[in-house]
Parts: structure tokens; C-alpha cells; sequence
């Protein structure tokens, strides 16, 4: 770390942990190598996997904030430490598909693969123990999380942000298949965009590769047991690093 002392430890999620910092309007997250998926039921350790993590969100997150959307994001102080701005994370996951594939095909009779235009929008409450359910509009009204404003707000953030990534993943080659992105209000009740964009958060598949496997640069190699995730993690770090080569250090 910089010159910033860290302080307790205040959430550690499966991928992270956030611990506040001697500065009020700063908090640290450290990536963890830790890899999880079907809501923790599969599990390894994967070395270097929490760096190039970092390193990969850090970097989208500048991008994001290049095309004028705010996120928590406020430097990278270590390979695999970011300092973020805390904000109160809204319990809701959302997730864009701009490719029918992973929950959507499981759940409706909809071919793996098939392009979503418009992309698909839908949210999940983010409660482990629930197994992050899909929510229903009336669902989000009963449990009372966000005004009609504030959902309003969110889903044109998390629209503004698959339009951002899709083009940059693009014109790297990349097909950004979906993704899952968390936001948070900051004490002063800017919505902003959280948590991380990672090939743990993204489905990325390589342009230049044909083949239904081997194009899989994302956490789904995992999911499946297709072996070399990091090496997959290295690639999409490779790329995006050519676009935002030296994302800033801590605040
Ligand atoms: P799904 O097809 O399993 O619903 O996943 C959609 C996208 O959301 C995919 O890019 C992976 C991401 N995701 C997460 O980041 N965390 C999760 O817990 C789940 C289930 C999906
Ligand atoms: N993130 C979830 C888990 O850790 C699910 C997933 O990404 O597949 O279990």
C-alpha cells in the first residue's frame, strides 16, 4: 500500500475483501485467488487470478469513467489492491446479455448463442443464502430496495455501461457475451457503478477463434473444467492493457 494505513476488515466477499483505510472517503479491496462458482459450491485457489483481476477491472473502470460514468473506482496502489470510494451496495445484481448463453439457456427455450437485440436486462437479489434469485418487478417493489428513480437510474447506468464494454471489448477482439455488474451509493446519493468487471463478472469470447471452447477467455472455463483459466485471465489482461496500459495508483 501507499501511504494510506489499513484498518479493519469490513466485508470479505468470495472474491474480495474490503477493509476501510485511515481516510473516511477511501476504503482498500484486496483480490483474492480464490475462484467459486454454482453459488460456492465448486471451489480452488488459482494463483494469480486475484492480480490479473485487479489489474483487468482497474482498467474497465477508466474506461468507464472516460465515457462519463461514475464508478467507485479511484486507483490501483498494488497489483492486486484497488482503493475504491465506499458507497452502500444496492443488494441487486444486474445482468445485460447480449448473447443468449450460460442461465438464460437453461431456463427458456433459447439456442446458446443467439444475439439479443435489444440486449436482455434483468435483475437478481444478491443474497447468497437465497441463491440469488431472478427478480420480478413486483418482487423489487415488495422488498422495498430502490424507488421507481432510482431503478430507472440503474438500469440506464448498467445500459450505459454494456454499450461502453461491448465497444472496447470489440475492438479487441472480444465479444462480450454478458455480464453481471453491482452499483452502490456514495454518502452523497450518487448512484455509481461498484465491485469489479473481471472475466469473473464478464462472459468474453476471442474474435479470433472459431472454436466453441478454446474462444472462452472468462470464468466459465472454470465452471466447466475446460483448464487454463489463468492463462484465459492473462489474455484478456494482455488486450485490454494494450488499450489503458498504465491505469493510475492509489488516490
Ligand atoms: P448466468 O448466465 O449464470 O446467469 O450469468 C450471467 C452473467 O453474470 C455471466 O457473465 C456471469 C455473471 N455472473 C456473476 O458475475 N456472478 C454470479 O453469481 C452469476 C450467477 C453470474
Ligand atoms: N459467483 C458465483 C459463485 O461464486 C456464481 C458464478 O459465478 O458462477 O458461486
Amino acid at each position: 500500500m501507499t501511504a494510506i494505513s489499513l484498518g479493519s476488515l469490513l466485508y470479505e466477499g468470495k472474491a474480495k475483501r474490503v477493509y476501510a483505510t485511515d481516510q473516511a472517503d477511501l476504503v482498500a479491496v484486496e483480490y483474492k485467488d480464490d475462484a467459486t462458482a454454482f453459488n460456492a459450491l465448486k471451489k480452488a485457489q488459482l494463483a494469480g487470478k486475484g492480480e490479473l483481476n485487479c489489474q483487468i477491472s482497474a482498467r474497465l473502470f477508466e474506461l468507464l469513467e472516460r465515457d462519463g460514468i461514475p464508478t467507485h473506482y479511484l486507483g490501483m496502489p498494488q497489483a492486486n489492491w484497488m482503493h475504491v470510494r465506499p458507497v452502500r451496495i444496492v443488494p441487486v445484481e444486474v445482468v445485460i446479455r447480449n448473447t443468449a448463453f450460460g442461465s438464460l439457456c437453461k431456463q427458456m427455450p433459447i439456442e446458446p448463442g443467439t444475439p439479443l437485440d435489444p440486449p436482455l436486462l434483468d435483475l437478481y437479489y444478491k443474497d447468497d443464502a437465497f441463491g440469488d434469485p431472478l427478480l420480478t418487478d413486483a418482487r423489487l417493489e415488495r422488498l422495498g430496495l430502490l424507488s421507481a428513480d432510482q431503478r430507472q437510474q440503474l438500469e440506464r447506468l448498467a445500459l450505459a455501461v454494456n454499450t461502453s464494454l461491448r465497444r472496447f471489448f470489440a475492438a479487441i477482439q472480444l465479444q462480450l457475451v454478458d455480464f453481471k455488474i453491482e452499483l452502490g451509493f456514495t454518502g452523497s446519493g450518487d448512484l455509481v457503478v461498484a465491485d469489479e468487471i473481471s472475466p469473473d463478472t464478464c462472459r468474453l469470447w476471442d474474435l479470433q477463434v472459431a472454436d466453441a471452447q478454446d474462444r472462452i477467455l472468462d470464468k466459465d472455463r472454470f465452471r466447466q473444467d475446460l483448464g487454463g483459466v489463468v492463462e484465459a485471465y492473462g489474455e484478456v489482461l494482455k488486450r485490454v492493457q494494450g488499450a489503458c496500459p498504465n491505469p493510475r495508483l492509489g488516490k
